[in-house]
């Protein structure tokens, strides 16, 4: 489907915007793809490895809604990956990220609209379901954003929806390139901030082709959750360094024991395919789809009463093995 496509994708130089523009070149043959982030730099480096003919380097910052209106021009899909994503920035900043995640999300829903943009897809967070921190707080925004976006369209045809999922194994400021460094360093001991604590795990790899695949799959309004597997922290800092101790450091402000994907709350929007879940709007729209069956013909359904998709009661937990082979796979 992006074969002669023109793809824009906010936040193009971070971690998911590289992989997702490695992977769209090395699968389909776009007319164009724009990325568009605020950083001369960035995007100079990332000039210097991607430089095929359909590649696009627009500065401009998502906050700003002409340049966002000119960068949609011509676009036929969107994937809005430029956040304020670090939770203590966040909080100290709390103005700035509000700015970033949330009026950022307005004007690339309203640039998209206004060019007729075919289909947008928003990078949502497990820390956007029931969030205690600001971060996850504006994501959930910019979550509600999209998917009510739908009813703006008027008589355009632009589709929103949202991916959700959890901790992107190595991406950048995350826990494994952040032990790696200790255990390089010569470390005695890894900080573990509660024994019990669990977080979900994906590739960046995993990420981008489920949000390929979602572009197929989308009616507009659903947020995409794939079921992914858990692990306990004590567990990856055992794969990482079996021989080190571990000193328990306590909870950091704005963290969650466990990550939640999908809340009991939404239990009822819930809809359970073979390797996703799909929460579905609140609301109604004017052409109410059937999101029992996606576009792809998959069927899914209703979840029982009260299901949370939680990485504490996940049914799925990686072994030692695994989790090496993921972390291990960061440059694929
Ligand atoms: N990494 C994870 O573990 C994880 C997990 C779940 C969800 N997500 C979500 O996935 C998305 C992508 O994450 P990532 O890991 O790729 O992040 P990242 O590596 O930090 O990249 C963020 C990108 O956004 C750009 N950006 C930031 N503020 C901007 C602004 N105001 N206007 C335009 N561009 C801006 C940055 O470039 P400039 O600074 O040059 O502008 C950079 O290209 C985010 O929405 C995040 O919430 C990430």
């Amino acid at each position: 489907m992006f074969d002669n496509a023109t793809i824009l994708i906010t936040g193009g130089t971070g971690s998911f915007g590289k992989k997702y523009t490695q992977i769209i070149l090395e699968k389909y043959k776009p007319k164009k793809i724009i990325i568009f982030s605020r950083d001369e730099l960035k995007q100079f480096e990332m000039q210097q490895i991607f430089n095929d003919p359909c590649m696009r380097y627009f500065i401009g910052d998502v906050r700003d809604s002409s340049r966002m209106m000119e960068a949609m021009d011509g676009v036929d899909y969107v994937i809005h990956a430029a956040a304020m994503k670090q939770v203590p920035a966040a909080e100290y900043n709390p103005m700035e990220c509000i700015k970033t995640n949330i009026d950022g999300a307005e004007n690339v829903i309203k640039a998209a609209i206004a060019n007729n943009v075919k289909q947008v897809i928003g990078l949502s967070t497990d820390k956007a379901a029931n969030p205690i921190n600001l971060y996850g707080a504006t994501k959930l925004a910019s979550d509600k954003l999209f998917v009510a976006a739908n009813n703006m369209v008027g008589s355009r045809d632009t589709k929103f929806s949202v991916v959700r999922y959890g901790n992107v194994v190595g991406s950048r400021g995350s826990v494994v390139p952040f032990f790696r460094k200790l255990i390089q360093q010569g470390c005695d001991e890894l900080p573990i901030t509660h024994t019990d604590m669990t977080r979900f795990m994906i590739t960046l790899r995993q990420g981008v082709e489920f949000v390929l695949r979602n572009f197929e799959r989308m009616h507009g309004g659903e947020i995409f959750v794939p079921k992914i597997p858990s692990m306990r922290m004590t567990e990856l800092a055992k794969a990482l360094a079996p021989e080190l101790k571990h000193k328990v450091i306590g909870i950091r402000p704005g963290e969650k024991l466990h990550e939640i994907m999908c809340p009991a709350d939404d239990s009822h929007l819930t809809l359970e395919f073979s390797d996703h879940y799909v929460i579905c709007p609140t609301i109604q729209f004017a052409n109410q789809a059937d999101f029992s069956e996606n576009r792809l013909g998959e069927k899914g359904t209703p979840v029982a009463q009260g299901f949370e998709y939680n990485s504490g009661n996940n049914t799925d937990w990686l072994s030692h093995e695994q989790f090496l082979a993921m972390a291990n796979s960061i440059g694929d």
